[in-house]
């Protein structure tokens, strides 16, 4: 087991990508808090894991708010006793022309893909300073670096990601703690479902890959966050590891 005790914090667990990378880190003997918004959905994950034989605990939060975050943070250390890894995977899309884009989803989309991870940093950092162990895994996306039209605050929020992360690991490699990103190509997930059930999408997407196919699987995604996670990665700083089928190479 290549994660065996450490306790991991996973946002946005309740699905998708985050989901599997809960059942991941649980295969490989992390102790897992389960984190997102709608508390029956993380419960859900939790008691999924618990029955399988591994261990996990849902702990609801809005990652876009500093109370909520703090919180969330002393109620892990509070079950678990401390915090070994963070994946910072929580995060919202909304497509529209740059002209249609209300203030309100500007101000939504920063909050929570790019805020939100400077609040769960602030929070634990401190924690994982104290032991001079720590690793920090944030989900940014291929999006954070090449150009896709209607979705500018994502981009701008995925690049800014991609920014905290090299700024950060400038700051704290000296401190034990590892931090990098994963930029994820189309990845199945309940964000995109309406874009996996139509054919001619998925052909388009499947066009752009050197290996023909459409969408990652989320166990992929979470082949990759395992490895940043694991002391296998121990002279990985600051590495944007993108996972895209290719994607970008094309
Ligand atoms: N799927 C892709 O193709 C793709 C590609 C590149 C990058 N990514 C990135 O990968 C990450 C996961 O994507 P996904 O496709 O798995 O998305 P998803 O299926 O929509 O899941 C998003 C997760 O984030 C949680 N969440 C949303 N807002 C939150 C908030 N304010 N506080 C706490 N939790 C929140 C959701 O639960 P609640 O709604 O219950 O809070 C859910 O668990 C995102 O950061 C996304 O940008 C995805």
């Amino acid at each position: 087991m290549r994660l065996k005790d450490k306790v991991a914090i996973v946002t946005g667990g309740s699905q998708g990508i985050g989901k599997a990378i809960c059942e991941a880190f649980a295969r490989e003997g992390a102790k897992v808090a389960v984190v997102n918004r709608t508390a029956e959905k993380g419960e859900a994950v939790a008691g999924a894991i618990n029955a399988g034989g591994g261990a996990a605990k849902a702990f609801p939060c809005d990652v876009s708010k500093k109370s909520g975050v703090d919180a969330m943070v002393e109620n892990v250390v509070a079950e678990y006793g401390t915090v070994d890894i963070l994946v910072a995977n929580a995060g919202i899309m909304i497509n529209k022309k740059v002209e249609e884009y209300s203030e309100e989803e500007w101000d939504r989309t920063i909050d929570i893909n790019l805020k939100g991870n400077f609040l769960l940093s602030q929070a634990l950092i401190p924690v994982m300073k104290k032991k001079k162990y720590g690793k920090l895994i944030f989900m940014a996306s291929i999006a954070g670096t090449h150009a896709f039209p209607n979705a500018l605050p994502y981009c701008a929020s995925k690049g800014g990601l991609v920014m905290i992360t090299k700024a950060l690991a400038a700051e704290i490699a000296k401190d034990g703690i590892n931090v990098n990103c994963i930029s994820p190509g189309n990845t199945a997930t309940p964000l995109n479902q309406h874009l996996q059930d139509d054919p001619e999408f998925v052909k388009l997407m499947a066009s752009y890959t050197p290996t023909g196919r459409a969408y990652i699987s989320t166990e992929e995604m979470a082949g990759a966050a395992v490895f940043l996670a694991s002391d296998e990665a121990s002279a990985v700083h600051g590495l944007d590891m993108i996972v895209d089928d290719g994607w970008c190479a094309m």
